[in-house]
């Protein structure tokens, strides 16, 4: 099986650890997004692609969202993931709709939480309780899951 994982992993290389543990389960070609710059993906070369990212203010990369858009997916087995402050599913969505809406078929979806520190970026002092809560992660058991995630999803591939 030949896979694919793009991903994008600013601010503190969380969503790449993470990534990196996916591709160590499924091997293939791991790339950050930056790394891409003008290459034509054949998506046609691959039997399963992941996108990955970190969550920027309420949002997965906008980088990512313009790959996706670009990319031609039709048919194509894809899943998804990201690291956030919170570590919630939800900022995936917006992600599976659009690779839905491109007509690929989203085999998986993942989260886990991603350390960060609220004053590079927030005043807001909600944000410091889930600051707090997400130092350390990844951490060894968010890997764990994410390699029961992929598991999962090329079992049924
Ligand atoms: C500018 C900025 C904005 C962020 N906004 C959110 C947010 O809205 N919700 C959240 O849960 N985490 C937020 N975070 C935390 C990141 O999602 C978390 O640290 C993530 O793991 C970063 O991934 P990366 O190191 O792979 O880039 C934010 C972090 C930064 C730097």
């Amino acid at each position: 099986m030949k896979s694919l994982i793009i991903y994008c992993s600013d601010y503190r290389g969380n969503t790449e650890e993470i990534a990196k543990e996916i591709a160590e389960e499924i091997g293939g070609r791991l790339v950050n997004i930056r790394d891409l710059k003008d290459e034509t993906i054949h998506t046609d070369n691959y039997d399963l692609i992941g996108f990955g990212s970190g969550v920027y203010r309420e949002s997965i990369s906008n980088s990512l969202y313009r790959l996706v858009d670009d990319l031609d997916l039709e048919g194509r087995d894809t899943f998804v993931f990201s690291t956030s402050g919170v570590g919630i599913k939800l900022y995936n969505n917006k992600l599976i709709k659009l690779l839905e809406k491109k007509g690929a078929s989203v085999r998986g979806n993942f989260a886990c939480k991603g350390s960060f520190t609220p004053s590079e970026f927030t005043d807001k002092k909600i944000f410091n309780i889930f600051g707090k809560k997400s130092q350390g992660h990844p951490n060894r058991r968010d890997r764990e899951r994410a390699k029961r995630f992929i598991l999962d999803v090329i079992g049924d591939h």
